[in-house]
Order: C-alpha cells, then structure tokens, then sequence
C-alpha cells in the first residue's frame, strides 16, 4: 500500500513537473513571440507592439455609439483593452478630443488611464500611451502644447506618455506647436513625439525644426488602408521611409468596411453610413471577395489579411479600432505571417479599381 501511495505520487509528481515544464515552454514562446512583435518607433528610442490599438470610440457619443455611452459599453471597451493587452499589443493610441467632451464626462483619455491602472495591480505589463494635441486655431505657442499635454496626463492618471502628436496642422502656429514637442520631451513628459495628418511639406519642415535640437520626429499618423492609399500618392510615405519616420495607419479597416461585415443590403448606420453607401459597398465587392479567398488560404480573417497588408507596406503600424474583446482578438492574428508580394500587389490593384473613399476623414496636406 506505502508502495503504491509512492508510486502514485512519484506518477502525480512526475505529471506536475510535465504540466511546469508545459506552462514554462508556453510562457517562454508568448513572451519570446511578445519580444519579435516590438518595434522601434521612428528614429526614437521608444519600443512599440508592431499593431497598436486605437481608442477613438472609447467614450465616443457622436461619430460611433449612436449618442449612448453606458455601462455595457464601458465593460465591452475594457475587455479589448485586457485582449489586446493579453494578446501582445500594448501600444494605444487616443486623444484629448476623443469621446464626450461636456463637462464631467467620459473621455477616452480617462477610460484608458483607469483600464491601464486596473491592469497594473496585479500585472507588470508595459503600455506604450499616445496621445494628441488639438492644434485648435485659438491656442498659440509652445505654452499651449504644455498646458494641454499636463491636461491629458491628469485624465490618464499617467505621469508622462511615450508618443505625443499634433493631431492635425493648423493653418496658422505649427511652428510654436512643434517647439512644445520638444520642451515636452527635454522636460520628461514625453518619450517621443510626432504629428498627424500632415502632408510631405509640412512633415519635412516639422523633421527639421525638431532635427536642430537633437529630437527625432517618430510618427506621421495618417488615413492609410487599402482603398485609401493617399499617403502612397502624396509622398507622404516615401518622405517617412526616407526619413525614418513611423507611418501610423489609422482607419486601417476604412472604419470596419474591409472586415467585409458591412455589405449593401447591410451597409453601417450614423456618420459612416453617408460615406459608406450602399453603392459604395457594391463596387467594393470584388475587393472583398479576394480578400476573403486570399484569407482562407491562410486561416485568416478578412481583418487579419488587410492589416497585414498595410504591415507589408513596410515602416507602417497600423492602429485598429475595438469596441469589444471579440474585435480585438482578432488583431493579433494578422501578425507572425506574411501576405506574398503577389498577393500584396493583386489587392492593391484589385483596390484600385474601386473609386476612392471621399469624406470624412480627410487628409490634410
Ligand atoms: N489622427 C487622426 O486624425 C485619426 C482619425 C481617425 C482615427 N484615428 C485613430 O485610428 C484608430 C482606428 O481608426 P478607426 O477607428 O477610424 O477605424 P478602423 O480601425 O478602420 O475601424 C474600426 C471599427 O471597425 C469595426 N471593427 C473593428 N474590429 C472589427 C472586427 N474584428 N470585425 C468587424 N468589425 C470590426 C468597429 O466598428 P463597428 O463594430 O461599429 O463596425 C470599429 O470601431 C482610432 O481609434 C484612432 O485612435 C486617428
């Protein structure tokens, strides 16, 4: 019987070291896969998820939750932020001006910087933050960038960020706009900066204007996906390769139309619905259906196929909107493979076959 109890327990001993060694060799592959999936964002030092994951609609009661924020919204928010950040993507990217700006309420900037602190008590996860300025016509100078960078670090709880952006130029101020860049990263507010929405002049001049005291330019954040390919045909994209600035694709599922779940018996509803019309969705389907044949091929999604298409672009990190775990699972599945240059350049043909997206948002030069 003594024997027997031993061997049994030598059985259920030598079963747990299997089950460490398993739950070892398992941690050891995700953080590894975790350390390959990280980039360097532009000529800065600061280390990113090669797939961020975009906050707009945190909050949001005009352009995506059809005027409702509620609980249910905020749980199914926190639970993409928890998936992602489960899943490797650490970098998130929101604003000053994303979600409800009355007085007292939700903000983007807030829910994120609650998700991050939630996360942080039991877990030593890094998360890269970015943010954005609002190059409003009525703020003026380098003062301003300050004030309203300390603005947003209060609703993020955080001390300093890793990316702060101009989040589109003015017509006017962009001068003294990208002089608060720089005071931000020499005071310790900032790891890196960058801009948005900026066209090849403008982001040359900013890259100069920063050069001259010793700061790297890291990101131009601009509209790029495969049926809005503005930043190849302005030089935008070739100013960022050659200048060694991250290109930052937003919208980089043209705003959930690449998935392929909008079709035109069932187009979306609100804002994006007047750019996205039926008729629209109609000439998009040739599109979608390689798209789809393409991702069978592979075991991925539609959303998997497009963001990796924009990753084989080269220099581009693309930063998808989630509201919800579901959505955000799906992302990281579009990294640790790569579409063929063939099959990167049929879609890009078969994507200009279709008549270019007009309306919001809109690129500004
Ligand atoms: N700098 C700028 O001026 C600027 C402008 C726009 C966006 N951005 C940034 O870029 C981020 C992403 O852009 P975006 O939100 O405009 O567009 P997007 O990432 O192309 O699309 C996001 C939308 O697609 C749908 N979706 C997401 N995952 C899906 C999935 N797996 N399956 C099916 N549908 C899915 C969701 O909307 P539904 O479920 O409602 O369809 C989601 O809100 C923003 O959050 C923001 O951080 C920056």
């Amino acid at each position: 019987m003594a024997l027997l109890v031993s061997s049994t327990s030598v059985v259920s001993l030598l079963q747990q070291r299997k089950t460490q060694m398993r739950r070892v060799s398992a941690s050891e592959s995700v953080s590894t896969l975790k350390g390959e999936e990280k980039m360097k964002l532009g000529g800065s030092d600061l280390m990113v998820s090669k797939l961020g994951l975009g906050a707009w609609s945190w909050g949001d009661t005009s352009y995506w939750s059809d005027s409702q924020w509620d609980d249910k919204k905020l749980k199914e928010a926190k639970a993409a932020f928890d998936v992602s950040v489960d899943g490797g993507i650490t970098f998130f990217d929101t604003a000053e001006v994303y979600g409800t700006s009355s007085p007292g309420s939700v903000t983007s900037e807030s829910l994120l910087g609650r998700f991050i602190k939630e996360r942080q008590q039991n877990d030593s996860v890094e998360i890269a933050v970015a943010t954005k300025f609002s190059a409003f016509p009525w703020r003026f100078g380098r003062g301003s960038v300050l004030c309203a960078l300390k603005n947003s670090l209060s609703r993020l709880g955080l001390s300093s960020v890793d990316l702060y952006q101009l989040h589109w130029p003015g017509i006017l101020g962009n001068e003294g706009w990208i002089d608060g860049l720089g005071d931000a990263v020499e005071q310790g507010l900032v790891k890196a900066v960058g801009v948005s929405n900026y066209g090849e002049k403008r982001l040359r001049d900013a890259y100069n204007q920063l050069k001259k005291r010793g700061i790297p330019l890291a990101s131009n954040q601009v509209n790029y996906s495969l049926i809005y390919r503005v930043a190849e045909e302005n030089g935008v994209k070739a100013a960022c390769d050659e200048l060694g600035i991250t290109l930052i694709a937003y919208s980089p599922m043209a705003q959930g139309m690449l998935t392929g779940k909008y079709t035109p018996e069932n187009p979306p509803s609100g804002p994006r619905g007047k750019v996205y019309t039926p008729e629209y969705l109609t000439q998009l389907q040739p599109l979608l259906k390689r798209i789809k044949e393409i991702g069978q091929s592979y075991g991925k999604t539609n959303t998997q196929v497009v963001l990796n298409w924009l990753i084989s672009q080269g220099n581009v990190l693309p930063i998808p909107g989630a509201k919800n775990a579901e959505q955000a699972k799906e992302f990281t599945g579009a990294l640790g493979w790569n579409l063929t240059g063939d099959e990167v350049a049929e879609l890009r043909s078969l994507a200009m076959e279709a008549k270019p997206v007009v309306g919001f948002p809109v690129q500004m030069s």
